[in-house]
């Protein structure tokens, strides 16, 4: 029985495993890919600590941003927390090598005390950058791979301790026998074998839901909350569901993001008539909600970083020109990029207590985009995520490790184990008379056409019987490929089920708040209502065996 099972190998998984293996547990990462495989890597822009170094900066004001930002539904108390640790998480990155960007040591406006600790002198040099929301140029960042570089360091310095990893297992569900997690069964995607791992803790660190938007997002499509679906079926609870961010910035035919970062180094947003029309260093749901509006007279959005010049976008943008090049076929050196808003983030999810310990399931703890542990709130300011999934990774790791100091070592039987194996053989027996791939598009274009950026309760409450028909409807789909071994139509048609279990729960929260605050903007309710001012939590009863 290991100590600590993290289920989940992105940035928020390996933060963990560092964190609870240093403070001595046994460690086994399991995760549906492979580690650098992750949706950590679209988090390209930056991560924030104010560290001060090319302008005056304080924790507090980085504390401000976010709750400002978070529009009354952050717990202050964490987001202290993460803020105040932001220069700390950084200085730890900084020991393990993450190549951050660097400025010049006489560059560097660093002598303010802009933190609560004393930090290595190397941070001083470590370059900064503005992000929407942000009151002062405080996002570190490698280029625009900061999330892919984070995740590189991370790993190597996993494989350097010698954590354990299993991958190509897909998690299916918790093992909760009482009201204690006991493990988790996974299918091995490459034999077919369903299988239990026992273990004392668990951290989830599985990520958002943003491929509910499947085709309008800039997620990848395994981004389906495998994870906070679990939890739902474990008994756990879940929160803020409805509370979706669309990043202003994707590319107009790809949906492949083009980093805030571009905005941050200067980049406008112009019409068709070459007009700007926001505050691009808004946050980003005022952001997305005025290309929106500009979008609805029928005008086309366009990046415009001509400006910057070639040499500036290279040392700074180098991975958003080859995006462009590649897959919008302009150069932004000398044309515009046309873009678009699509989901890019979930504020909701596995809701967690201040130790970031499962709501309903004890021993289980959940970090990263999969949980909500509410520093995010109504809207996510730029540059928090990979703040969040590191500071908080190691948090919910170190108290995985807690936990499991003092759990019981007997191992639950294996009745959840021949349950799923059933379940799965099912699958294989199932009728396919309609595909689930169609559904899955029509899923996506649903919820971005009724439940995205501006929303009507009609609308809502359509798209909430489509799902509910589309439900229905799964019992004709299944699986074409009968391969027991190496089945991706079997793992595509899971993580389907799973996005289909939650967007019921996504579209009756956003019906319920009948108002708007941040990335939840609603016609008819268009101001912040007091009554509103709270989270809407959702929890099943626990099914009997
Ligand atoms: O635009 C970006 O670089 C995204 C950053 C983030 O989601 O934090």
């Amino acid at each position: 029985m290991v100590d600590v099972l993290v289920i989940g190998s992105g940035g928020a998984g390996l933060s963990a495993a560092l964190a609870a293996k240093e403070a001595g547990a046994s460690v086994l990462v399991v995760g549906k890919m492979y580690p650098t495989n992750s949706q950590t890597s679209m988090a390209q822009g930056g991560m924030n600590a104010a560290l001060g170094n090319v302008e005056e900066d304080h924790v507090s004001l980085h504390i401000a941003d976010t709750v400002k930002s978070a529009h009354g539904l952050c717990d202050e108390d964490m987001v202290r927390q993460m803020c105040a640790d932001a220069p700390k998480t950084i200085e730890w990155l900084e020991t393990l090598g993450m190549p951050f960007s660097r400025i010049e040591a006489s560059q560097s406006d660093a002598n303010q005390d802009s933190s609560l600790f004393t930090l290595h002198s190397s941070l001083k040099t470590i370059a900064q950058r503005q992000m929407g929301g942000a009151s002062a140029k405080r996002a570190c960042y490698a280029q625009d791979y900061t999330g892919l570089k984070l995740l590189h360091t991370l790993y190597d310095t996993c494989l350097k301790e010698g954590i354990d990893f299993l991958d190509e297992h897909f998690m299916l569900n918790l093992v909760v026998p009482g009201d204690t997690v006991k493990g988790a069964t996974f299918l091995n995607i490459r034999s077919g074998e369903v299988r239990q791992i026992n273990a004392k803790s668990v951290v989830l660190a599985t990520g958002g839901y943003g491929s509910v938007y499947h085709g309008f997002t800039t997620n990848m499509y395994g981004a389906t909350g495998d994870g906070i679906a679990a939890v739902l079926r474990a008994g756990g609870a879940v929160s803020d569901m409805e509370f979706i961010q669309f990043h202003p910035t994707a590319l107009k035919h790809s949906c492949i993001l083009v980093s805030e970062s571009a905005r941050g180094e200067g980049g406008y947003l112009v019409n068709e008539a070459g007009e700007r029309f926001v505050d691009e260093l808004k946050p980003r749901d005022e952001v997305a909600r005025a290309i929106f509006s500009q979008m609805k007279e029928g005008q086309r959005i366009f990046l415009d970083v001509r400006h910057l010049g070639e040499a500036k976008l290279m040392e700074l943008l180098p991975q958003e020109v080859e995006l462009c090049k590649i897959h919008e076929h302009v150069d932004p050196a000398k044309e515009l990029i046309p873009i678009k808003p699509v989901a890019h983030y979930s504020m909701g999810g596995i809701d967690v207590d201040g130790a970031l310990e499962v709501n309903g399931i004890k021993g289980c703890f959940a970090a990263g985009e999969c949980s909500n542990a509410k520093v995010h709130g109504a809207n996510r300011l730029g540059g928090n995520s990979l703040l969040e999934i590191t500071a908080f990774g190691r948090f919910a790791g170190e108290n995985a490790f807690k936990h499991a100091i003092y759990a019981s070592s007997k191992p639950a039987d294996d009745a959840q184990r021949r349950k799923d194996e059933a379940e799965i053989q099912a699958l294989f027996a199932q009728e396919n008379s309609e595909s689930f791939y169609t559904y899955r598009e029509r899923l996506g274009e649903l919820f971005y056409e009724k439940v995205g950026i501006v929303r009507e309760n009609a609308q809502l409450n359509e798209a909430l019987e489509e799902v509910i028909a589309i439900q229905v409807a799964q019992k004709q789909m299944g699986i074409s490929d009968k391969s027991q071994s190496n089945n991706q139509n079997l793992v595509e048609f899971l993580e389907f089920k799973n996005a289909l279990l939650l967007a019921p729960a996504i579209i009756s929260a956003a019906i319920a708040r009948d108002e708007s605050r941040g990335a939840h903007f609603k016609v008819g309710f268009e101001e912040e209502s007091d009554a509103f001012k709270k989270h809407i939590v959702l929890q099943w009863k626990k099914e009997t065996a």
